[in-house]
């Protein structure tokens, strides 16, 4: 039986605006649009109290919210008035654990930069920006429309005001030197004294414009092999900057591990508000193992359907299977791995596929914790696929 009592609480505010649309991004983010900041606080404060009377329905104890996290879209544009408004009903409802860690996505445009004082004193303690790339080149190959110099003065202006600092990257495309990259990147990290990094290699998702550009031959795609020396370059310098790899993509300084994330991924309770976010919880009640709540994903959707009360897209109950596949795909991202506790059917450790795995030493169990081995993270989508597929 998974008890609920020792399990973690966080919220995810999803905000779904940005200036303009990246062509590499398929997050729900849409290109800035007239909207009333009532009308938000509003349909946010009432998707608030509905998931208050889900966690008593679903007799979810828990001691306070651990983390808060507002991503986006672009939440450092939204207005101060709705992160003010959504910290002081989500703190009144459930309560912040004494060191809350509150992140916030920001974009590293001058405007942004501006904000960040203003950030803090409504409750933000850390803040993750998005600078993405280090060179001007690149950046205009990502889209993006700041330059590295602005995105240095945000990094700066983000040291001086808070303590606990992170920067997106991403790395790995068609044509970047190895070289140029991994120079970049320490003298970078010689520069700034960050807490945490998260490194994605560039990705070609479905319905991008790098997508479109991919399938009529104008954009290529590094091949696999040389897409590992770059993380394995990468996960060396990081080292060598005292930062620990915890999950394939992000690293942080000891202690500054993102909350948020980690609660997900190591499968506790997450409320997600605001739209196409998406929440999760354990349920104490018969018969129900887990329970996920969708929000509807087109803003104005969203909007019209909780302005009045909340109302989710869907609600899925996950049943044994579902929960334990969706608990391992999670889980084994971290660098820790898993509890096999939190598994309900332990006879997928004991099964032929699994032992396979584990024969080749890629996957391994010790003191309860079920992980992949390091030196196999590099290749984690093919080995879930296979421990799942086979
Ligand atoms: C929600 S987005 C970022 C928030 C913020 N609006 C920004 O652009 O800085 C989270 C991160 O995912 C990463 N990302 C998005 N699409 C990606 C892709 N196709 N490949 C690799 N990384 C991607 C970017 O580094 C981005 O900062
Ligand atoms: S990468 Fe960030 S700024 Fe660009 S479209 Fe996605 S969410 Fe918006």
């Amino acid at each position: 039986m998974i008890e609920n009592k020792d399990k973690l609480l966080s919220l995810y505010i999803h905000w779904p605006y940005c200036a303009s649309k990246c062509p590499y991004c398929d997050f729900n983010s849409h290109v800035n649009e007239a909207f009333d900041v009532k009308q938000w606080i509003k349909s946010y404060t009432n998707q608030l109290l509905e998931m208050n009377e889900q966690l008593l329905h679903h007799n979810v104890s828990f001691n306070n919210l651990n983390a808060v996290f507002f991503g986006g879209g672009t939440p450092s544009l939204m207005p101060l008035e709705i992160i003010d408004s959504i910290l002081r009903t989500a703190s009144n409802l459930f309560g912040f654990e004494e060191n809350v860690e509150i992140s916030l996505e920001a974009n590293p445009s001058s405007y942004e930069k501006e904000k960040f004082n203003n950030l803090k004193e409504v409750g933000i303690n850390r803040i993750s920006i998005g600078v993405q790339s280090l060179n001007d080149e690149n950046l205009k190959f990502l889209g993006r429309h700041h330059s590295s110099l602005d995105a240095q003065l945000a990094v700066d202006h983000a040291m001086k005001t808070f303590n606990n600092v992170s920067v997106d990257l991403i790395y790995a495309f068609y044509g970047q030197k190895l070289l140029h990259w991994t120079n970049e990147l320490e003298v970078f990290l010689r520069k700034n004294d960050l807490q945490h990094l998260s490194l994605y290699q560039l990705t070609i998702e479905n319905g991008t414009r790098f997508h479109t550009d991919y399938k009529k031959g104008l954009l290529n795609v590094i091949d696999t092999d040389h897409a590992a020396d770059f993380y394995e370059k990468s996960n060396e310098i990081l080292n060598d900057y005292n930062f620990l790899k915890y999950e394939v993509s992000n690293y942080a300084k000891n202690g500054f591990e993102c909350k948020h994330n980690k609660n997900y991924w190591k499968s506790e309770n997450w409320i997600g508000i605001g739209p196409g976010a998406y929440g999760r919880l354990w349920s104490s009640k018969q018969n129900i193992k887990r329970v996920e709540y969708q929000n509807y994903k087109n803003p104005k959707t969203w909007l019209s359907k909780n302005i009045h009360k909340s109302e989710f897209e869907n609600i899925n109950f996950f049943n044994d299977e579902t929960s334990d596949i969706d608990t391992l795909t999670m889980g084994l991202r971290l660098y820790e791995g898993i509890e096999t506790f939190k598994l309900f059917d332990k006879s997928i450790i004991e099964g032929h596929t699994f032992k396979k795995l584990q024969n080749k030493k890629i996957l391994k169990v010790k003191n309860d914790m079920l992980k992949v081995e390091e030196n196999y993270m590099i290749k984690l989508d093919s080995i879930i696929d296979f421990l799942f597929n086979h």
